[in-house]
């Protein structure tokens, strides 16, 4: 600088955040348009469903619901909190007679999912856009026969856990949606998480089948369970975390 004064170098210090911040609003930006791009086209797959904007109520999808979709009665696995459906996709691909539903509420996760699917023709695999909490407005009770928790957020500070997908709310959902004796899996990373599960699901009316805090350090020969890696998975283990598992059902 030519000249100096105690303004401009106030203004001067000033300067990496206001570079900071102006990099981390164009990351923004794009990050927005991306999603705003996947949004869109998202809505272009066929094994897209979005029910927020059809609004189709659960008269439409009634016990024939997996002939009509799927155009067989061969039993649906449904992941929960699916993001980009990367284990759907996997059983999917290793099981073409079985039918597959994933769901989420972020479409742009989802798109991704979906585009998959139809690259590689995966006529068994649709993905759902709805939360958690409305899916028994949109799927007929009793429907689904095997559910997938797959590393679910664990909302470590949040003391009551409500939001958590195994709190007792959740369960009752489960309880209601999942064939009785229909098995449902859990994979975590994270000890609040997994010791609040234990609790809740204890607490519930289910029996618990499987549990390991130490799931790759344990016996379980279970292929699905310990050969599919979505991409947190492959994070927590390059970072050397002990992977939990539980598996469950209601009577
Ligand atoms: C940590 S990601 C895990 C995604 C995926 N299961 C995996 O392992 O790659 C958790 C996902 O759950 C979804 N999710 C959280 N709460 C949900 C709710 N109440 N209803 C639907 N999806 C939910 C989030 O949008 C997010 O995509």
């Amino acid at each position: 600088m030519l000249f100096y004064s105690r303004q401009n170098k106030w203004i001067l210090s000033l300067f990496p955040v206001i570079k900071f911040s102006l990099f981390d609003f164009k990351v923004k930006r794009l990050m927005g348009r991306k999603r705003s791009r996947r949004y869109s086209e998202v809505e272009s797959y066929d094994n897209f469903i979005n029910v927020n904007v059809t609004g189709l109520d659960p008269v439409v999808f009634d016990k024939t619901w997996d002939n009509d979709f799927f155009g067989n009665d061969n039993g649906i696995t449904l992941e929960l909190g699916c993001g980009r459906g990367e284990y759907t996709l996997n059983l999917a691909r290793r099981h073409p007679e079985r039918n597959f539903i994933g769901i989420d509420v972020k479409g742009d996760r989802l798109c991704i999912g979906a585009r998959k699917a139809t690259e590689e023709n995966l006529h068994n695999v649709i993905f759902i856009r709805i939360k958690i909490e409305n899916i028994l407005n949109f799927l007929p009770k009793s429907c689904i026969h095997e559910a997938w928790i797959p590393f679910p957020d664990p909302h470590s500070r949040n003391e009551s856990g409500k939001k958590r997908l195994t709190s007792p709310r959740f369960l009752d959902i489960y309880r209601n949606l999942i064939i009785p004796g229909g098995h449902i899996h859990l994979k975590t990373d994270d000890n609040t998480m997994y010791n609040f599960s234990k609790e809740s699901i204890g607490n519930s009316p289910a029996e618990i089948i499987h549990d390991t805090n130490d799931l790759y350090g344990s016996e379980l020969d279970h292929p699905e369970v310990t050969t599919i890696h979505t991409t947190y998975e492959k994070r927590y283990l390059a970072e050397s975390k002990k992977i939990k598992y539980i598996s469950f059902a209601f009577k």
